[in-house]
């Protein structure tokens, strides 16, 4: 009544919601749909209005979303870059329009960090580095044996193919013993890792030792793969892999996956509240490192009913 007697609505008076854009890479595996609801709850729970788009792995389509969300003059604009490069021009067209862009999960390659907040995400090179330790410390214990390992990377110029083939490459160098015999790309799904494992396993055959696949999805396709042709997968060769999904658990816990190296897709509450901070003007830092860990398959059964995705 108070309201109506000032000739206005409740509405009127309570804050604007936040509106963030945020352009998704995709769908493409179990840690990229556990992401997606982290950051639809968490918008939620903050009461954040969220534009979302699904970029279906394509970079154009996110050029596009991002310029839709300029137009919208939404208040931050989020987004995981499917690939590093090419982002320049569209990221000084959002700050010419003065909306801050926060890299979510992905980082970008411009030549102007300006053209964006902050970063908040893994450290894709240590989960490199982490995936290769783990695989030194293996080989230690067959100090005879030479270990031919394959390696499934993910999305070609994406950030987390890059790192992780650098970081696991410069630890491994350290034994000589150990050699990547082969190396493709599966695109972070399912489907495209066990085609490329089949065309590993027709070329090289029992030579494998060992599969680095740069995520989980790949390698329980692979391990589909190595299966059907009358090998076992974390015995015959042993398979490591990286993001640390529920689906990687249960193929640890089956015998078939020997560890993988955590990448925590949560980034939804995070994000959130640095949306509010950068709209309020408060200092945020430019990098926001997850903090994550590695698991064997020895502590899978243990670990497994803590896990959140
Ligand atoms: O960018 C993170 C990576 O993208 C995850 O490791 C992978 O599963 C996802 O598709």
């Amino acid at each position: 009544a108070a309201f109506a007697a000032l000739g206005a609505s409740p509405s009127a008076f309570a804050a604007k919601p936040l509106v963030i854009g945020f352009s998704q890479v995709g769908a493409e595996s179990e840690w990229r749909t556990a992401n997606t609801v982290s950051i639809k709850d968490a918008a939620k729970q903050a009461g954040v209005t969220l534009k979302f788009a699904d970029a279906q792995q394509k970079q154009e389509n996110q050029v596009k979303a991002i310029r839709s969300f300029i137009a919208q003059k939404v208040d931050v604009i989020a987004f995981s870059p499917v690939v590093e490069s090419g982002w320049d021009t569209v990221l000084r067209e959002a700050k010419a329009a003065k909306i801050p862009v926060v890299l979510t999960d992905r980082a970008v390659n411009v030549s102007d960090t300006s053209l964006y907040v902050t970063f908040i995400g893994s450290d894709f090179v240590e989960e490199g580095r982490r995936a290769g330790k783990w695989l030194l410390e293996r080989a230690a214990k067959t100090p005879d044996a030479n270990l031919n390992i394959v390696e499934l990377q993910g999305t070609v110029g994406s950030a987390p193919a890059i790192d992780r083939k650098k970081g696991f490459e410069e630890v491994i160098a350290a034994n000589p013993r150990l050699k990547v015999i082969r190396s493709q790309t599966g695109d972070f799904t399912r489907a495209k890792g066990k085609e490329v494992m089949e065309a590993f396993l027709k070329a090289e055959g029992k030579k494998i030792n060992v599969l680095y696949a740069h995520n989980d999805d790949m390698a329980i396709g692979a391990i589909q793969a190595i299966e059907e042709a009358g090998l076992k997968p974390g015995t015959d060769i042993v398979v490591i892999s990286i993001d640390g999904v529920k689906g990687a658990f249960e193929a640890m816990i089956a015998g078939k996956l020997n560890v993988t190296v955590e990448c925590s897709p949560l980034l939804g509450p995070q994000l959130m509240q640095i949306a509010r901070d950068v709209v309020a003007g408060k200092p945020v830092p430019k990098r926001i490192t997850t903090v994550e860990g590695v698991f064997p398959a020895e502590v899978a059964a243990k670990e497994f009913p803590n896990r959140k995705y």
